[in-house]
């Protein structure tokens, strides 16, 4: 993987092998389906990869990239034990990945020989990588580090919810937040939202429709320039959004969304033209 060898970061790749077999113990530790952590390890290393485009792209320092890849590595590490404990990834009914994730990080030790800033910054972004949104006072460095793991995360997740709502149904519950597939449940603050070029909220879903729409609102929330290349360029993006009922209540908020992916894609087609 590209990630693990920039050399700007240093080798990461004791770090890689560290989540692989911290991974198979939590595999080993589930008596049920494991198929939904095995799935967060794949969203992992999906995520790391994205990271290290968008750390490529933006030359950062040396600190700053390795913070990057790392918290990009370690920012779910909780899925495991929050899957394993109780069965869902809904923090709102367990308990906050971030903020575990980062106490899971602490109790490993994994991050022990890292220098102190960039453990700091490390911890800092796995504990926040999941928030609504970014304190207004955290340090430049954190924040920085933060929006990279989040955009990250955001652009493989659109791989990760095509693929399921691509599949057969009926989708699983876990994927798709216990949300129904119901036509009938229709979020007006969600549709208001994409409408307006606001970010959705989680909060505000009902059904799994709604969830389409919430993540064509990402596209407004991506923090570097290419990454928000990368999601109106993904195949994902457009699908999630595509497959949206063409009539009825979320036509509007489906050709509006698409519109916005369309400006992104000819805006970075022209800069290239330029450069
Ligand atoms: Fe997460």
């Amino acid at each position: 993987m590209e990630a693990i060898t920039l050399p700007e970061a240093g080798d990461i790749l004791p770090h890689v092998k560290w989540f692989a077999a911290y991974a198979g113990r939590q595999y080993d530790r589930c008596e049920g389906d494991d198929g939904p952590m095995r799935l967060k390890e794949k969203h992992t290393l999906a995520v790391l990869g994205h990271a290290g485009s968008i750390v490529r792209k933006e030359k950062f320092s040396p600190r700053i990239s390795r913070a990057c890849l790392l918290a990009a590595l370690y920012h779910d590490v909780a899925r495991f034990e929050q899957y394993l404990r109780y069965g869902t990834f809904r923090d709102g009914e367990s308990r906050n990945h971030g903020l575990w994730g980062a106490c899971i990080l602490k109790r490993e030790g994994c991050l022990a020989h890292e220098a102190v800033p960039v453990r700091r910054l490390v911890l800092a972004a796995v504990a926040m990588h999941n928030r609504y949104a970014l304190p207004a006072a955290l340090p430049a460095d954190a924040a920085c580090v933060t929006e990279v793991v989040r955009d990250a995360d955001k652009l493989d997740i659109l791989r990760v919810m095509d693929e399921h709502l691509s599949g057969p149904r009926p989708y699983c519950p876990t994927v798709v937040l216990n949300l129904p597939d119901a036509a009938d449940k229709v979020s007006e603050k969600v549709l208001e939202d994409a409408l307006r070029g606001r970010v959705a909220a989680y909060a505000d879903l009902r059904s799994v429709n709604d969830f389409r729409v919430l993540l064509g609102t990402w596209l407004d929330d991506m923090h570097f320039a290419c990454s928000r290349r990368l999601f109106a360029e993904s195949p994902h993006a457009l699908r999630l959004i595509a497959d949206l009922p063409q009539k009825g209540p979320y036509a509007a908020a489906r050709a509006c969304l698409l519109r916005r992916l369309e400006t992104v894609r000819r805006e970075s087609m022209s800069s290239d033209g330029a450069a």
